[in-house]
């Protein structure tokens, strides 16, 4: 079974909530579209989407800022190393300016045949913006940064792995990847046409330490990857169980999608995902989306506790 479509959404452990706020709508220019908290465990943690101008899959960075909690996270192997968006073709120099303005340093690289800027967001996460011809994904130019350079969504992720031939064997025949071309220890995998937003690129770093898996500050999470709806979802958990990888999670209701999660051969935790047909409008005014924090419904505290815990972010 090859269902699933593209990336839908990827999930970062970030440091202060403040700094990832203004990191990726001031800084990047990116559109708030929801605000929300993690909805796992019963320790208050932010859960901020930040999107394109339409909020829809393969257009979502999604962000769990820890400071609060003192989890602090390694970077390793094992683990999504690299989150890669895709901005329009022309635009790597508007953005080296701008990084600069906004005290980032950021270099101009090439790697499989695309221009790209490397940077790190402030926890250290590695962020490339890539260029991209033809992007139909529409940017947000409310944010400050012009349409000929908004970014359009993903581009894709990079993991890293110690041993790249079990994650072949998984994103080929359980993840709907074809192999695609390669430069150095580097394989890129693709789903579909291949186009921007369905990028897999694997890299072999066998002697890295094996990166944190938890929650914690500094740290990708996961990567969650579009499905159309629930039957062909309860299909494809059957599909990938099949192939022996047994360790799929069952559904979880995360409010605005429901998410199955599988941890892969390659360490790093994918998610496919069903977007809920009501969106980001579910509990709240399509005009308004992103604004106000919508508390996530395990919590008993109320507002103003939460806030206490988790910081007040100026919007
Ligand atoms: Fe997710």
């Amino acid at each position: 079974m090859k269902e699933l479509n593209c990336l839908h959404h990827i999930t970062l452990c970030t440091g202060d909530a403040q700094e990832d706020y203004d990191f990726h709508t001031r800084t990047l220019g990116m559109r708030s579209v929801k605000k929300t908290l993690l909805y796992d465990g019963k320790v208050p943690i932010y859960h901020f989407y930040y999107a394109n101008a339409d909020g829809a899959p393969s257009a979502i960075v999604t962000s769990f800022p820890m400071r609060h909690t003192g989890r602090m996270g390694r970077r390793g192997g094992n683990q999504i190393k690299t989150l890669m968006l895709a901005v329009p073709r022309g635009a790597a120099s508007y953005w080296l300016e701008r990084l600069a303005a906004h005290g980032i340093a950021a270099t101009l690289t090439e790697r499989l045949g695309e221009r790209r800027i490397a940077f790190t967001h402030p926890c250290g996460i590695p962020y490339e913006l890539v260029e991209v011809d033809d992007d139909p994904r529409r940017g947000w130019d409310q944010a400050g940064v012009p349409l000929d350079a908004a970014i359009h969504g993903l581009h894709g992720i990079e993991v890293t792995v110690r041993d790249a031939d079990v994650m072949d064997d998984f994103v080929r025949e359980a993840w709907s990847c074809e192999r695609g071309v390669d430069e150095g220890a580097t394989v890129r995998y693709a789903m579909g046409a291949g186009a921007s937003g369905s990028l897999i690129d694997v890299t072999a770093e066998p002697d890295l330490h094996q990166g944190t898996w938890t929650f914690a500050e500094g740290t990708v999470h996961h990567c969650a990857f579009d499905i159309a709806n629930l039957d062909l979802q309860r299909e494809y958990k059957a599909y990938v169980e099949g192939l022996g990888y047994t360790d799929v999670s069952d559904v979880k209701d995360r409010g605005y999608f429901d998410s199955i999660y599988v941890r892969t051969p390659g360490g790093a935790l994918f998610e496919a995902t069903v977007s809920k047909p009501a969106g980001w409008a579910v509990d709240e005014d399509p005009a308004h989306i992103g604004e106000e924090l919508m508390i996530s419904p395990q919590f008993e505290q109320d507002r103003e506790e939460i806030l206490e815990i988790i910081g007040r972010v100026a919007y």
